[in-house]
């Protein structure tokens, strides 16, 4: 078989590139307030919205990446991490303290967080806010840490809403907009996963166009990358030495189709093991994972878990969500 694929995980969603293209603004609007922090003076902390594959988890997570030793970095995932208590355990494990599941007081977590972040600098991302119960975990860290800046992170423009009045008041949030890239901006953020993923000049240039059409119009950089992967397998299948719209019109069809979307290597062994097995609980699902050779921290498989909730693949049910099916 003719491989055009050279690194598949530079296509996975969970991938975070070297270089983001087109959300200068965006960056330098996030590295403002963290010089503020860094240069001790008041640091706004922000509410970073807009559509979903837009860019705001990757530009967050590379600002992170980046901070050097003076500011702590502290990063949760809300669809994980959705109770006060469950965030907070999060935040102190960040922090080198793991406390048992149960048995321990919210107070009790809360007072070592301050105790080690107390006059030191940290930048605490919640992303996917909009998924957590509540914000009152945010209370005592507003009250008693005053270096500590704090980015919000979701989809729902509304979430601001549902924020409490007492900590939305002591937040002071400033607004961070992700706008919708235009189809220009699509293509070259395209293009350049191309250049990284695939071998030289292994896809037509109106292949690479059709796919950035199909991008623009969904409004998620996602939909492109799975359509470059989706289109490159059915390249190879043919031995072709080249993707060209025709492969790229094959891959979109079969991506209507939801359970027939073809999804990155883990992905699709979580359908597989779901096909199988029906309905499981999160926790099974983790174990039959890692018996095939999945060889991936617990994390990575709950992000798998939820691009697949958002591909429409499978559901998560459950008040604490905590049995999986596929739709
Ligand atoms: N400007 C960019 N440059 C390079 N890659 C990008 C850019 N914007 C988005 N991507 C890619 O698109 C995918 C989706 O981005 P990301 O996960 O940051 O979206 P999001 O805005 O957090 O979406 P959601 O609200 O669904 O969580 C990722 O694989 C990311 O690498
Ligand atoms: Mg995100």
């Amino acid at each position: 078989m003719k491989a055009l694929i050279k690194n598949e995980e530079i296509l996975d969603p969970n991938f975070l590139p070297s270089k983001i293209l087109h959300r200068e603004k965006e960056l330098r609007e996030m590295e403002r307030c963290i010089r503020d922090l860094i240069e001790e003076r008041r640091a706004n902390n922000l509410f970073i919205f807009g559509r979903s594959g837009v860019g705001k988890t990757t530009c967050v997570k590379f600002i992170m990446q980046r901070l050097g030793g003076e500011v702590i970095p502290i990063y949760v995932n809300c669809w994980e991490h959705r109770t006060p208590h469950g965030i907070l355990l999060e935040i102190a494990k960040q922090l080198g303290k793991v406390f048992p599941s149960k048995g321990v007081r919210s107070e009790d977590i809360s007072e070592e967080i301050i105790s080690q972040l107390f006059e030191r600098k940290a930048l605490m991302a919640f992303d996917e806010i909009d998924k957590a119960e509540t914000l009152d975990f945010l209370y005592p860290i507003l009250h008693n840490l005053r270096t500590t800046c704090i980015f919000l992170i979701t989809n729902q423009k509304d979430a601001l809403l549902r924020i409490d009045e007492r900590i939305l008041s002591r937040l002071m949030l400033q607004k961070l907009e992700f706008k919708d890239y235009n189809y220009g901006e699509v293509l070259d953020i395209l293009r350049e996963r191309v250049r990284l993923a695939l071998v030289p000049n292994s896809m037509d240039e109106n292949a690479l166009e059709k796919i950035a059409i199909e991008t623009f119009k969904a409004c998620d950089i996602r939909v492109g990358l799975l359509l470059i992967l989706n289109s490159a397998r059915i390249a190879e299948g043919e031995l072709a030495p080249r993707i060209t719209e025709q492969h790229v019109l094959r891959a979109i069809e079969r991506s209507s189709l939801k359970k027939e979307v073809k999804l990155s290597k883990y992905e699709e062994m979580i359908y597989q093991i779901l096909k199988e097995h029906g309905e499981l609980r999160v926790k099974e699902l983790f174990h039959k994972f890692c018996e095939r050779g999945a060889d991936v921290c617990d994390r990575s498989f709950r992000n798998y878990l939820r691009n697949l909730e958002k591909y429409g693949v499978i559901e998560i049910l459950g008040k604490k969500r905590r049995i999986v099916r596929l739709r």
